[in-house]
C-alpha cells in the first residue's frame, strides 16, 4: 500500500528500480550509512561515535521496521519517505562536517504526538552533548500549538566536527497554525529571538520576497555549540529564474550575489527558470546585524535538474573544485552511501548549496538520501537540458 504524498517537495513517486538495500531494518541502514560517511569524512571523534549510537532512538517507531514493509509514514525529509537525510558541508579551507537530519515523530499518530516526540530526541541529544534547548520553548506556543497542522512539527539535526562537541539544529514548521498564518509566525519568533527589524526589511524587497511564489518552509534553531547561533528562514521559490536567486542573494551585504548566480546555473545544468523542484534560499540571522541577514544559503534540487545521480554528481564536483574543496571526498561519500552505479538512480544527491556569510568563508554541501524504501529511476533524457525550456 502506497502511503499518501506528502505535502513537502518531492519527486513525484516512481516504480523503484529495485535497487533499494538488502540490510533488514531502517536503523540499521542507517547506523550503516551514517557510520561510512564518517569514516570517509575522518570525522572519528567520540562525539560522532555518540551520534552513530543515539541514532536508532531519534528515528522514533519506524527505526526497527522491515525496509522491506515501506515507509511507516510518509516523512518528507527524503524523497522516499525514509525519516531522514544525510549530508557533507565542504569549507573552501576547513576540515568538512558530517551532518544527520531526522523526523523522530514520524509515525507517531497526531502532529501534536509528533511534536511531543521531536521534543523527546531533542532531549537526549541535549543531554548527550550538553546543549542547552531552552530557545525552542521560547517558541513552543508558534511552532507547536494543540491543534498543529503541517507535514511535520519538528526535525533535529546534528552537524558532526573532527574535533569538539557538534551543533545541534531544530527545525520548526511556520505553517503550524494554518499557511495563511506562515508569516505571521515567523515574524513572532523572529521578533523573540531579537530581529524584530529583519521581517519588514525583507517583506520590503518585493523582488526577493514574493508571498504568491514563495513558502515559508522552516524556522530553523542552532542550539548549543556554535561559534555564532543561528536563526535561520527557509523560503521555496515557486519558478524562479536565476536572477530572482541572485537578488534574494544580494540581501546578503557586502557580499558579490553573482556567486549564488554561477552556483545556481552549474548545479541546474543551464537552467533558466526552476519550475519544477523549487530553490530553495535560507537566511540567517545573527547578534551580528539585527536587521540583516548574516548568511544566505541556496539550495538548489538538483535531482529534479539531471537525468540521473552521475550528472548530479558531476555538477556538484565542478562547484566542489571551483571551490578548492575536496572532490575525492564526494566520491567516497556517495560511496558510503549506496553500492548502485550513480547512472542508475536519481536522487541520492537530493540538493547542492552554496552557504556565504558575512563572518567567514563560503561552504558547500551536498545533501544524500538513504533511499532506504525506494530508489528514484533515472529521468527522461530530456531532463539534461534546461528544464525552464522543456515541453
Ligand atoms: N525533502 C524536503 C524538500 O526537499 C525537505 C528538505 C530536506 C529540504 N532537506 C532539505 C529542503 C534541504 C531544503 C533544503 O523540500
Amino acid at each position: 500500500m502506497n502511503p499518501p504524498a506528502p505535502s513537502g517537495y518531492a519527486l513525484p513517486p516512481q516504480r523503484s528500480t529495485g535497487a533499494a538495500p538488502a540490510t533488514s531494518t531502517l536503523r540499521e541502514h542507517l547506523a550503516g550509512q551514517l557510520r561510512r560517511l564518517l569514516d570517509a569524512a575522518d570525522v572519528t571523534c567520540s562525539p560522532a561515535r555518540d551520534a552513530v549510537r543515539l541514532l536508532p532512538g531519534l528515528l522514533g517507531p519506524a527505526a526497527g521496521r522491515p525496509l522491506s514493509a515501506g515507509p511507516l509514514s510518509p516523512s518528507f525529509v527524503s524523497d522516499d519517505h525514509s525519516p531522514a537525510e544525510l549530508s557533507v558541508s565542504f569549507a573552501a579551507d576547513g576540515a568538512p562536517t558530517v551532518r544527520v537530519l531526522v523526523e523522530p515523530g514520524c509515525g507517531a499518530g497526531t502532529a501534536a504526538d509528533s511534536g511531543r516526540a521531536g521534543l523527546r530526541a531533542l532531549d537526549r541529544m541535549a543531554s548527550c552533548w550538553d546543549v542547552d534547548a531552552e530557545p525552542v520553548a521560547r517558541v513552543t506556543d508558534l511552532f507547536l500549538p494543540a491543534a498543529a497542522r503541517g507535514p511535520f512539527s519538528l526535525w533535529c539535526a546534528v552537524d558532526l566536527r573532527r574535533t569538539g562537541p557538534p551543533g545541534v539544529k531544530v527545525y520548526l514548521n511556520p505553517e503550524a497554525h494554518g499557511a495563511d498564518r506562515a508569516a505571521e509566525v515567523v515574524e513572532e519568533a523572529l521578533t523573540r529571538f531579537g530581529f524584530r527589524a529583519a521581517w519588514p526589511a525583507l517583506t520590503a524587497r518585493a523582488e526577493s520576497w514574493c508571498p504568491d511564489r514563495g513558502r515559508l518552509l522552516f524556522l530553523a534553531l542552532d542550539l548549543g555549540h556554535w561559534q555564532e547561533p543561528r536563526v535561520k528562514l527557509y523560503i521555496a521559490h515557486q519558478g524562479f529564474s536565476v536572477e530572482e536567486a541572485e537578488a534574494v542573494a544580494g540581501l546578503l551585504p557586502g557580499r558579490n550575489p553573482r556567486r549564488a548566480g554561477d552556483f545556481c546555473r552549474t548545479v541546474g545544468g543551464g537552467a533558466r527558470r526552476f519550475d519544477g523542484l523549487p530553490l530553495v534560499s535560507c537566511l540567517s540571522f545573527t547578534r551580528r546585524d539585527r536587521e540583516r541577514p548574516s548568511g544566505h544559503t541556496l539550495h538548489v534540487p538538483v535531482r529534479d535538474y539531471a537525468r540521473d545521480d552521475r550528472v548530479a554528481r558531476d555538477r556538484a564536483a565542478a562547484v566542489l573544485g571551483a571551490h578548492g574543496a575536496d572532490v575525492t571526498l564526494l566520491d567516497k561519500a556517495l560511496a558510503a552511501m549506496t553500492p548502485r552505479r550513480l547512472s542508475d538512480g536519481v536522487g541520492l544527491i537530493s540538493y547542492v548549496s552554496l552557504a556565504r556569510s558575512t563572518g567567514g568563508p563560503p561552504r558547500l554541501t551536498v545533501y544524500l538520501s538513504p533511499e532506504a524504501y525506494a530508489v528514484h529511476p533515472p529521468h527522461d533524457p530530456s531532463r539534461d537540458t534546461a528544464p525552464g525550456e522543456r515541453g
